[in-house]
């Protein structure tokens, strides 16, 4: 069944909807009031109450968050563990592999968030192991057959950014995940773009590991990300560090929890796990198809919009594409374009080579400009946008 949203009530229960032109929910969405009220109302309760206190009255609200959690990604419950951020739980799972020794090798995408590039290839340097780019097709996707060239007995992982932050770009995720089944070889997805914008499904990718903020499509706060980690595989991992929650101290020392809360402390931010749980059951009663059915309308429509600007050139590789549009125009510096449109309470994000280094340096690139959309952008938005993109495109040229 086709479900529709109803946009005009879903943007008046977002209060930054009548603030600004929001076109960074890449970046960071805008919450609706209810996740807003579920922080606020959380961090009332334990100003009343104690924090403990609140927070033992909140365990079934956490126990659900979990659940919603798992539910958005066909998952189970016990394979999620919270975490502050996309990038600590990626950090923690890669952390919990086995050590690196001289002359491993790890296959990344080209699109790889460099903040997880950076980690593997800190690791790499200490082992004297290798970080070797998986080829892309023509379209600037990672070309699976190309991967599966690669795999030799040294591979001990394959990272791919699903959705990469510097544009529109939907990686084939399923494909590379039938090589690295296939190679039995550990697979880690940062879905941290796709969670919230695409439907997604553990099982039919084949990933051990998958991870997203709650923050960008999903709308929760910031400071809660969400980590994936397969049953089986969650089994072969040691986590770097424990605590009183990841373990329970036994005669002959620590006893690790079996599920993915051995990636968890006991000491969390209730509010705003609150705040994504709330985030997590908005997503799924609109159900991702009706949101991805929308996104791609409407970044399509600006797509079309901003490359009939003349000076304006589009940056958005793939086939099939996500709701982030990447574009420069001529005579203004991305970060300069974000400046001026701010003015005009217009946010989008400029986005430079570190956040996905191997990518912006393969095609050239220093800079993108980046306008993200989400269910709740309208055509007049777009054309606001689009509108003063124009002027200032006029004016530079
Ligand atoms: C693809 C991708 N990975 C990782 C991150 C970083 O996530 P976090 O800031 O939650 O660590 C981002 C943020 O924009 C991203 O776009």
């Amino acid at each position: 069944m086709t479900r529709t949203l109803d946009i005009e009530q879903l943007r008046a229960q977002t209060p930054g909807c009548a603030i600004s032109t929001h076109f960074n929910h890449s970046g960071s969405s805008l919450p609706s009031d209810t996740v807003l009220a579920a922080v606020t109302e959380h961090l009332q309760r334990e100003s009343l109450y104690g924090p403990m206190e609140a927070a033992a009255n909140a365990a079934g609200l956490i126990d659900e968050a979990r659940a919603d959690a798992a539910g958005l990604i066909g998952a189970a419950p016990a394979e999620i563990a919270f975490s502050s951020s996309g990038s600590a739980a990626w950090g923690l799972a890669f952390a919990a592999l086995p050590p690196l020794v001289e002359g491993d090798r790890i296959l990344v995408g080209r699109q790889e968030w460099g903040g997880n590039l950076s980690t593997m290839q800190a690791a790499a340097k200490r082992a004297g192991a290798r970080i070797e780019t998986i080829p892309v097709n023509e379209d600037g996707s990672v070309d699976a057959n190309a991967l599966a060239a690669m795999i030799d007995d040294r591979v001990r992982l394959v990272a791919l950014t699903w959705l990469p932050a510097n544009g529109g770009l939907i990686n084939d995720a399923a494909a590379i995940g039938r090589v690295t089944r296939a190679a039995g070889i550990p697979y880690f997805i940062d879905a941290a773009q796709a969670l919230g914008q695409l439907p997604v499904d553990v099982s039919a990718i084949g990933c051990d590991m998958l991870k997203g903020s709650g923050r960008k499509f999903l709308r929760g706060p910031r400071g809660a990300a969400i980590l994936y980690l397969r049953k089986a595989f969650l089994k072969t991992l040691e986590p770097a560090y424990l605590d009183v929650l990841s373990s329970t101290w036994g005669e002959d020392g620590p006893n690790v929890r079996t599920d993915a809360q051995r990636f968890e402390t006991s000491e969390k931010p209730i509010a705003l796990l609150l705040g994504l749980g709330a985030a997590l059951k908005q997503a799924r009663s609109l159900g991702v198809d009706a949101i991805r059915r929308r996104i791609r309308e409407l970044s399509g429509q600006l797509r079309g919009q901003l490359a009939a600007i003349p000076g304006v050139a589009i940056h958005d590789l793939g086939t099939e594409k996500s709701g982030l549009v990447s574009f420069t125009v001529a005579g203004i510096a991305p970060q300069a374009l974000r400046g001026k449109l701010a003015e005009k309470r217009i946010t989008i994000a400029a986005n430079g080579i570190p956040y996905t280094p191997l990518d912006m340096m393969a095609r050239g690139l220093n800079e993108i400009a980046r306008a993200s959309v989400s269910y709740l952008n309208t055509t007049d938005e777009i054309d606001r946008l689009c509108d003063n993109v124009a002027a200032l495109a006029r004016q530079a040229a």
